[in-house]
């Protein structure tokens, strides 16, 4: 979502004939979009600011602005904590911002606007996208689920969807630009909901736009999961046959005291569900270690779910503390090193399933969407499957954005290693 929102502010400000800089030290104007998700994410943005500080320091007249999530959550203590910004705007606050700029430049005064919206879904206003494969495309923003370790609802606001003709718009500009691939986002994106149209109804939507190969979304809420989206990803081929169903946790009490509206034998029997759809689906999940009270056995409850589910791949975090959320009055019992410790287990766990899983599939055939040079070697390409799971093979002659059938022929770690299949 916020790769999103950058190619956002990127398309509102080249319309006012704004040019990117090739570089930081070029730019008249820094914007920094931000990300509040975790502590850890907010440390990073403070650091960046540190090394911009320096291009104003040489150039004074540079404008800096810290956007999104961050500036939600902190507001005004960064104007007064980091000297070098000028300015500080939430993520519903960039539809005017080249006004704002040019308001800059005239009273030389910082500002800060985080005023949340109930409406704004950034109708007619069309990123500026660097990457030709594939384009992602909000389709809602905000989130009103309240998880108790989320900071999303506090710092993206209510929840809201744009309407479909908008979003198939989108779309269609989007193939016209050569982009293959479509990524549906929203914070809750299977909740979306426009006038008679629901999440499955947008999919055929997008479906029916011509030029698009394949199309993806991310992330659903398994509550929101119902049996008409698995009939349309059955029945439409460019829906791609990959779930991110964020889990979170694995122990039915750590659910409930996160909010989540789901219980572990629920979750699992949506698993089921998913694979009886659609047997070979990839999933993937996020999940995490160490919330408030989480106990030695409610933790394995989630090392047992993995081993359940053997999900393809995972995003697994310790829990942070988050500034408005309920979670951070929760009594936390589980010290630090523990948290660390727990973390390293599920990615020990997750890498060996991942690998299981990636080697179970040699001999197989995959279709692979070619994206680009692998990182290893400008011989070899990299491209995914219609799963998500990253493939490398030699080069024979195909061009990013074909689609090749290969023969999985090896599997390390997340990677899977491809071989042409010889026609006979
Ligand atoms: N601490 C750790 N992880 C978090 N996430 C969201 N909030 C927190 C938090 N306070 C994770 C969740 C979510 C992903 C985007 O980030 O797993 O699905
Ligand atoms: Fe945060 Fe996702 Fe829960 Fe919304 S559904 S509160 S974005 S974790």
């Amino acid at each position: 979502m916020n790769v999103y929102d950058s190619e956002l502010v990127a398309g509102i400000l080249e319309e006012k004939d704004y040019q990117p800089a090739e570089s930081y030290e070029e730019a008249d104007a820094i914007f920094v979009n931000t990300c509040a998700i975790r502590e850890g994410a907010e440390q990073r943005v403070l650091a960046r600011l540190g090394q911009f500080k320096t291009r104003k320091d040489a150039a004074s007249d540079t404008v800096i602005g810290v956007l999104g999530c961050m500036a939600q959550n902190l507001k005004d203590k960064i104007l007064t904590e980091q000297p070098c910004v000028d300015f500080v705007l939430g993520p519903d606050t960039y539809r005017n911002l080249s006004g704002l700029l040019d308001q800059y430049h005239r009273d030389e005064e910082t500002f800060i606007n985080t005023r949340l919206s109930r409406h704004e879904v950034y109708d007619g206003m069309f990123p500026s996208r660097q990457e030709g494969i594939n384009a992602w495309i909000a389709i809602s923003r905000g989130c009103d689920k309240f998880c108790t370790f989320c900071i999303v609802p506090f710092t993206r606001g209510r929840e809201r969807s744009r309407p479909v003709e908008s979003i198939t718009e989108e779309v269609r500009r989007v193939t016209d630009q050569g982009f293959v691939e479509i990524t549906l986002l929203g914070q809750n994106v299977n909740s979306y909901r426009h006038d008679r149209y629901r999440f499955p109804d947008l999919l055929q939507a997008v479906a029916a736009v011509e030029g698009v190969k394949r199309i993806r979304y991310t992330s659903p809420h398994p509550r929101d999961v119902d049996d008409s989206l698995l009939q349309v990803m059955r029945d439409t081929p460019r829906i791609c046959n990959h779930i991110h169903l964020p889990v979170q946790a694995g122990s039915t009490e750590v659910l409930r005291r996160m909010n989540r509206t789901y219980t572990r034998d629920e979750y699992l029997r949506l698993v089921d569900k998913i694979r009886t759809y659609l047997p070979e689906c990839g999933l993937t999940t996020d999940l995490i270690v160490g919330f408030p009270g989480e106990t030695g056995a409610q933790f394995r409850e989630t090392l047992s779910l993995m081993e359940e589910v053997r999900y393809d791949n995972a995003f697994m975090f310790k829990y942070s503390p988050r500034p408005y959320t309920k979670a951070v009055e929760f009594p936390d019992s589980v010290p630090e090193e523990e948290k660390s410790r727990r973390l390293q287990e599920v990615i020990d766990l997750q890498n060996t399933i991942t690998l299981e899983n990636n080697r179970r599939l040699i001999g197989s055939t995959a279709a692979v969407l070619v994206e680009k040079d692998s990182k290893k070697s400008d011989q070899q390409w990299m491209g995914r499957t219609d799963e998500n799971r990253v493939v490398v093979f030699d080069k024979n002659g195909e061009l990013p954005r074909d689609v090749v059938s290969l023969r999985i022929a090896d599997a390390h770690g997340v990677t899977l290693f491809g071989e042409h299949v010889r026609e006979t």
